[in-house]
């Protein structure tokens, strides 16, 4: 009887997986004759039953069938294997996958512009590690340790890369921060690549903010920093018109105010007349009617000093311009956690 048994399921196995066709019916046949609950354990259950005399030779038999069955599967499996990726024929007939094609975030949109357009004036870009050391973030650009200034910016510091030294002032100006501002690339480029210099550097930079409609821990900056002789700041406005009649395509007024920055010396802010209202005033401009853009200054001489440069030599000047603020007030956009997100159907408006 249960040889009986043993030869049919044999057959039966053996025809069925010739004729497999895909790797869901290769698992679940495999699991119908070879699981622990499978046929021929099921059978092979049934052997205690029989006499002790008998036992060994239907053990042996199972064995066989087991082993052939096994084969079979190791086969095919192989055999699928050896011609994966070998298809000899396909349909030209049929209709292509459509390709999606992505666009530039709006962030990108803008950096990408004022990359070709300083490119054009003769300016390099550079880029600037996200995680920064307290020296070239704060101490180089004229904001020493425990310096009041600091306040300005809420820090990230980040305390498992703690630089380890005996000196508690040295390991202080290494420790690592996520940088606060591209300002921080500045000396960097001064070091790297002396003077005359005209360079921009933008990417994310990092605040301890509580996060609103306008406050957000992570934004996007744009520095420029030119050194040469004799710059002034006739020379800082008319590159910063330059710049903004670029991105608007058209002139729009600026105001100049005086503002403190601890590596600038003048420092100036600079707003734009808000273009949502036109300057007659509105929540986003807080109705004054104008809008803050940017910093901007002619760069102190602790800066120049600290890039190895002598400062009655050469002048510079430098500015940061918040790219994410820019892309509100250039694409009308409320509120600026929209920005990382990740949300498509804010990002597929630009
Ligand atoms: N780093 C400043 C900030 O994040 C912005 C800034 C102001 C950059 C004045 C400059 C500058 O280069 O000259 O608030």
């Amino acid at each position: 009887m249960i040889n009986e048994q043993l030869e049919n399921l044999r057959k039966e196995a053996l025809t069925e997986i010739k004729k497999i066709k895909d790797s869901d019916t290769f698992k679940k046949l495999k699991i119908k004759y070879l699981g622990r609950k499978g046929q021929l354990s099921l059978i092979l259950r049934d052997l205690k039953k029989f006499a002790q005399a008998e036992r060994p030779k239907m053990g042996s038999l199972a064995n066989e069938i087991k082993e052939e069955i096994t084969k079979a599967f190791e086969h095919l499996e192989k055999s699928v294997k050896k011609n994966l990726g070998k298809t000899t024929s396909y349909d030209i007939t049929l209709p292509a996958k459509r390709m999606l094609l992505g666009h530039l975030h709006p962030l990108s949109q803008i950096e990408t512009e004022l990359e070709d357009l300083m490119v054009s004036l003769g300016f390099k870009i550079i880029d600037g590690p996200e995680l920064e050391s307290d020296y070239y973030n704060f101490i180089a650009v004229n904001v020493p340790l425990a310096h009041p200034a600091r306040d300005m910016q809420d820090t990230f510091f980040v305390e498992d890369y703690k630089f380890s030294n005996q000196d508690k002032e040295l390991e202080e100006q290494y420790r690592l921060v996520l940088r606060t501002q591209t300002s921080a690339t500045q000396v960097r480029c001064i070091e790297q690549f002396g003077a005359p210099l005209r360079v921009i550097s933008h990417g994310r930079v990092f605040r301890y903010e509580a996060t609103d409609a306008r406050h957000e821990t992570t934004f996007d900056q744009l520095e420029g920093l030119m050194i040469d002789k004799e710059i002034s700041v006739v020379n800082l406005i008319a590159y910063l018109k330059i710049i903004v009649r670029q991105l608007f395509n058209r002139e729009i007024k600026l105001r100049v105010r005086p503002g403190y920055f601890p590596f600038v010396e003048p420092g100036m802010e600079v707003d734009l007349e808000c273009l949502i209202c036109q300057g007659r005033g509105c929540p986003v401009c807080k109705k004054t009617g104008w809008v803050e853009m940017l910093g901007c200054g002619l760069v102190h001489p602790n800066v120049i000093k600290a890039g190895g440069l002598d400062p009655a030599k050469w002048s510079g000047f430098a500015f940061g311009i918040g790219i994410t603020r820019l892309a509100m007030i250039k694409f009308g956009i409320n509120d600026i956690r929209l920005f990382n997100n990740g949300d498509l159907r804010f990002i597929n408006q630009f």
